[in-house]
Formats: C-alpha cells, sequence, structure tokens
C-alpha cells in the first residue's frame, strides 16, 4: 500500500508544524481550520441502545455493507470487511481501508499492521475483543492503493451509521484517511493529533496508523504519548512502560 506519511502534508514553516508534546489537550493555534463541520458540543441523538440492539442493528448494517455498491470497490474485492468488536465498546479504533489479509479473511487489522495495532491496543490495557475496530471504506483498494475520494464518501454513510450505533465516547482515528474522514478536516495528523476533537457525541483522537509506525518505528513514541493522552483523559492511569 502506498504510505501514508503524516509528515507528507505537513506544514513546512515552523511557525505552522505544531506538534505539541504535552499529554493534555490544548488549544489549537489555528482554531478557524479544524472542525468547521462539527460545533463542540454534539450529541449523539436519541437514547442510546442497549447492547442486544446495538449487536442487531450492527448485524443489519453489515448484511447492507456486504452486497454495497455504491462505488467500484465491489468490483474487486473479494469480500467486505465491516468491523468487529464490543457494540457497547467505549473507544472505537477507526482505520484506513482493508489490506489483502483482511480482504482474505473479512476482519479488520489483521496482518502486519493489526499486529501492531493490537499491541498498540493491549498497551493500554484493553483487549480486541473490549474495543470496537473499523475502517473508513469497507472494500480493499485493489493493488493497496490509497482510497480514492468519491470511495470515501460512498462508504461514509456506513462509518457513520456504526458509529452512530455504537457511540463510543472515544473515537481514535489512525492515520490520515480516517482523521481527515472522521473530522472532516485537511489537516496532516501532525497538526491534528496532541488534542481532543469532537464528532457528534464522541471525543476523538488522532494518532499515527500502524503501517507508518512500521515504516517509521521512532513515530512510536509520539503515537504511545497519543494513548496516554487518551488513558488519561478516560481516567486510567496509564502503564509507565511501554509495552510493544
Ligand atoms: N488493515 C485494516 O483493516 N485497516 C487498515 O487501515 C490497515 C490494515
Amino acid at each position: 500500500r502506498a504510505a501514508i506519511e503524516p509528515s507528507a502534508a505537513a506544514p513546512s514553516s515552523p511557525s505552522q508544524s505544531h506538534r505539541p508534546t504535552r499529554l493534555m489537550p490544548v488549544a489549537d493555534p489555528h482554531p478557524s481550520l479544524i472542525e468547521l463541520h462539527e460545533p463542540s458540543g454534539g450529541q449523539w441523538p436519541g437514547e442510546p441502545l442497549g447492547h442486544d440492539e446495538r449487536a442487531s442493528a450492527l448485524r443489519s448494517l453489515a448484511d447492507e455493507v456486504a452486497g454495497c455498491q455504491l462505488c467500484q470497490l465491489c468490483r474487486t474485492r473479494t469480500q467486505t470487511v465491516f468491523g468487529e468488536g464490543d457494540p457497547m465498546a467505549r473507544v472505537c479504533f477507526v482505520g484506513e481501508g482493508p489490506g489483502a489479509d483482511e480482504d482474505r479473511t473479512g476482519r479488520p487489522f489483521v496482518g502486519r499492521a493489526g499486529e501492531l495495532l493490537t499491541k498498540m491496543i493491549e498497551a493500554c490495557t484493553f483487549t480486541r475483543e473490549e474495543v470496537y475496530i473499523l475502517n473508513t471504506v469497507k472494500c480493499r483498494p485493489p493493488n493497496n492503493r490509497n482510497p480514492e475520494v468519491a470511495e470515501i464518501e460512498s462508504c461514509r454513510v456506513y462509518l457513520d451509521r456504526q458509529l452512530e450505533v455504537i457511540r463510543p465516547d472515544y473515537i481514535v482515528c489512525l492515520g490520515l484517511f480516517a482523521s481527515q474522514t472522521v473530522l472532516r478536516s485537511k489537516l496532516s495528523v501532525g497538526r491534528m493529533r496532541g488534542r481532543f476533537h469532537t464528532y457528534r457525541g464522541s471525543k476523538v483522537l488522532v494518532t499515527y496508523h500502524p503501517a507508518h509506525l512500521l515504516r517509521d518505528p521512532a513515530v512510536k513514541k509520539e503515537a504511545w504519548s497519543d494513548l496516554q493522552m487518551l488513558l488519561r483523559e478516560m481516567g486510567i492511569t496509564p502503564p509507565s512502560t511501554r509495552k510493544r
């Protein structure tokens, strides 16, 4: 897959290259550029569903996604990759899209990047079963190319509906595509990370995609600092040592 290089879209001048290392939420120096779509204080509509109702709503949606022909990716996929985890999860991890392993198995994040994501989740003291893992697009882009804007926009309705059923307290966006899609932003990962954003009733954290961390392990410490910020916000004392 073509690399998502969070730094590729990063602003070049030092005054713009805002990469906070602080662990607490900070004010963005350019708030007008962020979250124009989502005024803070957004809420999830209606009453939250119980476990069984959520599980059933997600099963129906997964059936719908399995037959989806909204974009050209339906012609090359082996199967759709809907997502998996606890319908009551407090935290959702949103990736980019299925790769070859996911297309073959129908499960998200089961390849090398998935192994690292599992370690990241476990370093947060969670298990994969306790969180919910999903992708921005549900079908593999051929030859591991990046998903196109039209594909992301067609699939967005499913992402939104999944999140609306689960209504997690926290959404962790992994990499550029998830972050820009959920937050409807054009900013780089480097500009979006380091603070909490809002998507409807959820707090949103942006961090690097595990595939990027595999290519550039030096960035792992920044990803870990993002996850520590999440844990603090959740009232969980972050483990002091980084587990890999
Ligand atoms: N596997 C996924 O399911 N999503 C990604 O973004 C990368 C690998």
